[in-house]
Parts: C-alpha cells; structure tokens; sequence
C-alpha cells in the first residue's frame, strides 16, 4: 500500500505540471430596481444633452450643488464625460460621480462596453469599494437593460488580470457592483449572456498570456479540457501518434523539432442535430521562426501569443456553450511549437498533409497555414461542417496592410462576408476583407504541389488555407498583431486581448440565424 502510494506519488512529480485554471474575476455584480442607500460611490449615468441632475429623494443642496459642479465643467452628457463631486452634501457617499451614456437609442454596444470599462478604470483608481450605478435616466424599455447590460460587461472585461507569475500580485479589483436598473430580470437575464462572453474572453487572454514554456501544446488542450468539459463540451485530444497515424504530416512536421510534438485539439458544443458551423484556430504555442529564425530580440519576444487564433475558439466555444446556444458548433486546433534542434524541419524539406497535398517548406516560419491546413481538413473530413472560419495570427504582411485595428478577412461567400462583418461591427472587433484573388500560381512549386510561401504575403497563406478548405464555404481571419497589448486601454486591462472571441461568437449566432440549414440548396445555374 505504502509502496503503492510512494509509486504514485512519484508518476505525480515526473507529470508535466498542470495548469490549474484560475478564477478570473473578483467584481461582483448585482442587479436592483432600487436605489440601495448603502455604498461608497453614487454613479449616474445620463443621456447626451443633460446640464441638471436630480433625484427624486434628493436634498436641496446635493441638487445646487451637483448642478453648479457640472456646469462649472461645462457637462453636457457626451460619451465618457464624467464629472466627480467628492464628498457630496447630503449624500451618504463619499464620490458621486455623473457619466455621460450619449444619445439615447443611438449608443452601440461597444460604446456602451467603452463607458464600463471606463469607469470600471476609474474605480480602480480610488478606494471605492461599493460602487452604485443608477442607470434609469438613460433610456427606458429594452434599451435600458441592453445599455444597463453592456456597460456591466464592461467593467468586467477591463478588470481581469493575469497575475499568475506574481509572486505578490496587487490586489485584483474586486468592488461591488450594484446597478439600479428598470427591469432587473431582464437586465441580469442579458448580463449572464455577456458573462458567458466575457468568460470566454478571460479563457482566450489566459491561454494567450501563458509563456511558452507552460503553454506547450498538450498543456493547452489539458488546460481546454479541465475549462469545458464541465460545461457539456465534448473535448476530444490528439497525441502526436494520433495526428501522424491520421497522415497529418504538415500539422506534424512544424513541432517534430520540439520536446512538444503536435497535438490536435477538438471540442464540440451540439446544441443542435445540424451539421456543425466549425471554427479552426492556429495553436502555435511558440514561434522560434524554426531554421528560419526570428533573429531580432523583438520579433521573438512576444511569440507565445503565436497560439492566440486557438485560444479565440477555445474561448467562443466556451461562451456558445455559456450561452447554452441551440447550434451545433466544433472547435478545432491544431497544437504545435515552432523549435529546432537536430530533429527539426530543414527549409526546402517537403511535407505531405493529411488529404495527400504535398508542401514545400520555403519558409519554416510560414508555420502558421502548415498547421492550419491539417486543421481545416481534418475538420471537414471528421465533421462535414456546414461553414468554416480559421483564425490565426497569421502573417506580418497583414499588420502592414490593415494595421491592428481591423483582422484581414478572406472569403469568397456572400453569407459568410456579411455576417461576419456584422458581428465585427457588433463587437468592435473589425474586420477588412482582402482579395483572394485569381492570384495566378502564387503557391506553385517546383518540386511539390504547393509551397508555404508567395507574394503577396498575407494572400499566399490565405490561398494556401483555401486548397484545404476545399468546397466548404470558408472564411479567414487573419488578426496578426491583434493578440497582446502592452499598456490598458478600453475594455482591454494590459496583455492579451482575448481578441477573436467576441466576433467568433457573434458570428456562429448570426450566421445560424441568417443562413438558416434549409436554405442551404442551392440549384446549380440560379
Ligand atoms: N506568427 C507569425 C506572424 C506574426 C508576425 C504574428 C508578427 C504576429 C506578429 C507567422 O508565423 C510568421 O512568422 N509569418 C511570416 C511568414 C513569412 C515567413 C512567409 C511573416 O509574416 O513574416
Ligand atoms: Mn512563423
Ligand atoms: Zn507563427
């Protein structure tokens, strides 16, 4: 027995260490349809247009004195205006603080997130703790509870932090929330569905932040699969052996330089019975550039967050599943570490993939599409998916095509161009379609069936994804640059975005409602 225990004890140790999954957020939230009289901060958020505020239970001089503060700065209720009254007459509060919320009916989501995020902020920079935010001057009706919501959803994104390689982490935000709002059913029945998102966010920023020595392939599916299974996920893992003996050799070929070898990463949310809308992410947990090194100090620094396209789907299915969405949905990612070593890939070496194409490495650190090829028909040949989106931090041609403030999106269906699209607008998360081409021969090869390098540069990995992609309706985005920011701003704290998981998760919900599975048939020549 003791033996035994010893035995155990000992397989324990020599384990890769786990990732234990953190609890991301310390803010608590609740939702009231009264003005509670605790509290240390009064918020007011007010429609564009608003010089006086006045609450009905109010004493004359809280009124004159609000009023004279706020013209005094000239307050007029513009987006993000805020006006504060420290220590204001006869209110227990110690900050009363008047937000603008802009026009009412015309506030966007994302404006509305902004405004949250904002003072989420600016709460953080003061000893608040118990911070009241009477949202009923803004708008009435369902307008109230979308805005109430949103502004909610804000704060949280703005307040998580990776702290786990802290020794003595700053204290994480953790006030109380507590909104008054008009309807409190419908505010928090709309708030848990943006938690849900929001929870999907937290997952794609941790698993993106993660080093490159923790967040090695099989400890990303492990850590993926400790998060979702408990939600109803089915979570399915591929070794090494497994991708090899499916012939995936180009997914394969990228890590078999690396202590990491490949693993392929599958999760499926069936919350309906029709074929799935499928979302591929580029896992490539570490970027060294292979043979063809990433020489400067500063293009290898941040290349963890090389896995950031894996973590957005890792992250959308998380939120679908939260969300309790009625879509069938998979997630598929394709795990690698791009290293060397006496082992690894040689430039110029040739590489077949799992449907047979055979791929002339040009550059072994155009390692993203060789990952993702296998990924794409793997996950058509598995789940004969109705739609396919990959998502990858993809190529630098992009960064210096669209900048970082929009995803270069590839696609040649009119549905899938459209919808997501919409969902960028929704979210904020923008995306600017680039032409697939005919570009005539970019991928031919001499001595293979196609090479992982051309000019243009961003177009070439994207054409080289589409051979994969096959018939299946298709997009690509490309969010190269989108995955880390080093200072906060917006409902992003500092670090990675989690950039991907709010217009993936729009876009399975929107393109399950506009393309409906029945109008699928089309008739050739109409
Ligand atoms: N992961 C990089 C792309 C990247 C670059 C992401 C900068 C974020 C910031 C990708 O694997 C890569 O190295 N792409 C090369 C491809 C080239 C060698 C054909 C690139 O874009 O330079
Ligand atoms: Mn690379
Ligand atoms: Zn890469």
């Amino acid at each position: 027995m003791q033996a035994i225990r010893y035995l155990s004890m000992l397989l324990f140790c020599m384990l890769p260490w786990t990732l234990v999954s953190a609890d991301y957020l310390e803010t608590r939230v609740r939702f009231t349809e009264q003005l509670p009289a605790e509290g240390d901060t009064l918020v007011i958020l007010v429609p564009e247009g608003t010089q006086q505020v006045s609450l009905p239970d109010w004493p004359t001089e809280t009124v004159m004195q609000t009023n004279r503060t706020l013209d005094a700065a000239d307050f007029e209720a513009q987006v993000h205006q805020q006006v504060e009254i420290l220590a204001p007459i006869g209110l227990p509060v110690d900050r009363l603080w008047v937000v603008g919320a802009g026009a009412p009916g015309e506030l966007a989501r994302h404006e509305a997130e902004e405004i949250g995020a904002a003072l989420g902020a600016r709460a953080n920079g003061t000893r608040a703790r118990v911070i009241t935010v009477d949202t009923r001057l803004i708008a009435d009706g369902d307008d109230n509870a979308a805005i109430a919501a949103a502004v909610a959803h804000g704060v949280d994104l703005r307040n998580y932090r990776f702290d786990r390689y802290k020794s003595q982490p700053d204290d994480r935000p953790s006030q109380v929330y507590r909104w008054t709002v008009l309807s409190m059913e419908d505010t928090q029945r709309r708030y848990d569905q943006l938690l849900a998102l929001a929870e999907g966010v937290f997952l794609a920023r941790e698993l993106t932040n993660l080093t490159g020595s923790d967040g090695y392939p099989e400890a990303f599916a492990n850590y993926v699969l400790e998060e979702l299974g408990p939600l109803g996920v089915e979570v399915t893992i591929l070794g090494p052996e497994q991708v090899l003996e499916a012939g995936m050799g180009s997914l394969y070929g990228v890590s078999v330089g690396s202590q990491h070898k490949a693993h392929m990463l599958i999760m499926q949310w069936k919350g309906s019975d029709d074929p799935p809308i499928a979302l591929v992410g580029k896992g490539n947990t570490f970027d060294t550039g292979g043979y063809n090194l990433k020489t400067t100090s500063s293009s290898i620094l941040t290349m963890q967050t090389d896995k950031a396209g894996g973590a957005a789907v890792a992250g959308a299915i998380k939120a679908l599943a939260g969300q309790q969405v009625a879509i069938n949905v998979v997630g598929v990612v394709p795990l690698s570490q791009n290293a060397i070593s006496g082992e690894a890939i040689l430039p110029g070496d040739v590489l077949t993939a799992g449907d047979g194409t055979t791929i002339e490495v040009g550059n072994t650190d155009a390692e993203g599409r060789l990952i993702l090829a296998d990924g794409l028909w793997f996950t058509r040949d598995r789940f004969e998916p109705r739609v396919m989106a990959d998502i990858a931090t993809l190529t630098g041609a992009k960064v210096t095509a669209v900048g970082t403030d929009y995803s270069a999106v590839f696609t040649h269906d009119d549905a899938v161009l459209e919808t997501i699209k919409a969902a960028g607008d929704l979210t904020h998360e923008l995306v600017w379609q680039l032409p697939l081409g005919p570009y005539q021969g970019i991928i031919d090869s001499r001595i293979a069936d196609i090479i992982n390098t051309g000019s243009p540069g961003a177009q070439a990995g994207a054409i080289l994804l589409q051979h994969f992609a096959g018939d299946t309706p298709w997009v690509h985005i490309d969010m190269a640059g989108q995955a880390l920011r080093t200072s906060a701003r917006g409902i992003h704290p500092e670090g990675a975005t989690g950039h991907g998981v709010r217009l993936l998760t729009e876009w399975v919900k929107l393109y399950a409602a506009e393309a409906p599975v029945d109008a699928e048939v089309t008739v050739e020549g109409e």
